[in-house]
């Protein structure tokens, strides 16, 4: 196949953890990886590592913070400009914040990066995902559908959403009340609800799902791990998944011929799973869709 002839894959947090597993097998399957990283300089060991395995320079960085609004729209843009068509695009980047803190757009940071860069992305590069028939793989957490950090007290929690708050997404997450991985648990519950919806507008072109994939010894989970265990933290990460195994669930819903036309489905690891009820409700995903393209108008 000649360059210009690849099919192309965006995967976004490929400067470390499962997205720099992803991209790298994406690439080794011949596919010409674009990322975005905040730091460029950060996703010098993805590019060598795919020189190194595949022979081919087939790593593109594109500078951008995704938690911004301009940062989205930016790298969506830059995108489009550079490829007519894009086969695969895995929404990976994500972030946990012991902190409530505001992006320059006065949204909270988990609705920032754990949603909104998925949606704009998936959205703005509309036109590009329906030529290339892509399949859009957004990297969730169960924490949707389980708030809890520690399982074995009480029962499952699912993350919670005032439907008001879908008013305006500045009220998502606020201040009085935060609690870091509710807050974080429910921007990836956003991203179902929202993937859900696309997943429809999109039915018979291009197909949208989510995946949890597993408990995963990345950076992420240093911030996850709850204070009391914190000093347990590098015992934990030996009894975690590897980033290649986590990788595993994402890769497969972006390549495995047996998945061709499923869409609008969740999946922890490899198992089809329910979500909780709001996400499917049509009123809900209606609500999040127009504040969102508000958002990004
Ligand atoms: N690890 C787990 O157990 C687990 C479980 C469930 C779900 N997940 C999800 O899996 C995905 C991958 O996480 P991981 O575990 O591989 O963690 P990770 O190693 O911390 O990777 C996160 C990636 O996201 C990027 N990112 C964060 N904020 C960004 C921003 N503002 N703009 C651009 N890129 C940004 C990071 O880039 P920088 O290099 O700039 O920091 C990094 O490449 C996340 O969506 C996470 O929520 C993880």
């Amino acid at each position: 196949m000649s360059p210009e002839r690849r099919s192309v894959a965006v995967v976004t947090g490929a400067t470390g953890g499962m997205g720099q597993v992803i991209a790298l097998e994406l690439a080794r399957r011949g596919m010409n990886i674009i990322t975005i990283a905040r730091d460029p300089r950060r996703a010098v060991d993805l590019q060598e590592q795919v020189l190194r395995t595949t022979g081919r320079a087939a790593v593109e960085v594109i500078a951008g913070d995704l938690s911004t609004r301009t940062g989205i729209t930016t790298a969506a843009s830059t995108i489009a400009a550079r490829v007519d068509a894009i086969q695969v695009l895995v929404n990976n980047a994500g972030a946990h914040f012991p902190e409530h803190r505001l992006t320059a757009d006065g949204v909270e940071m988990h609705v920032a990066v754990d949603y909104l860069a998925a949606h704009g992305l998936t959205t703005l590069l509309e036109p590009q995902l329906r030529r290339g028939r892509a399949r859009v793989v957004n990297v969730a957490s169960d924490t949707l559908r389980d708030t809890r950090q520690i399982k074995f007290l009480g029962r499952p929690r699912p993350a919670t959403l005032d439907i008001d708050d879908l008013a305006d997404l500045a009220r998502l997450n606020p201040r009085p009340g935060f609690v870091p991985f509710e807050a974080y648990a429910r921007a990836k519950l956003l991203t179902v609800i929202a993937g859900y919806d696309l997943a429809r507008s999109f039915a018979g072109e291009v197909t949208v799902n989510a995946v949890h994939p597993g408990i995963v010894a990345t950076d992420i989970i240093d911030d996850l791990v709850p204070r009391p265990l914190r000093a347990l933290a590098p015992l934990i990460r030996r009894s975690l998944l590897t980033p290649e195994a986590g990788a595993a669930a994402a890769l497969r819903l972006a390549t495995d011929a047996a998945l061709e036309g499923v869409t609008g489905r969740y999946f922890v690891q490899k198992t089809g799973t329910t979500t909780p009820a709001i996400t499917y409700r049509h009123d809900v995903q209606q609500r999040l869709r127009e504040a969102s393209d508000r958002f990004f108008s």
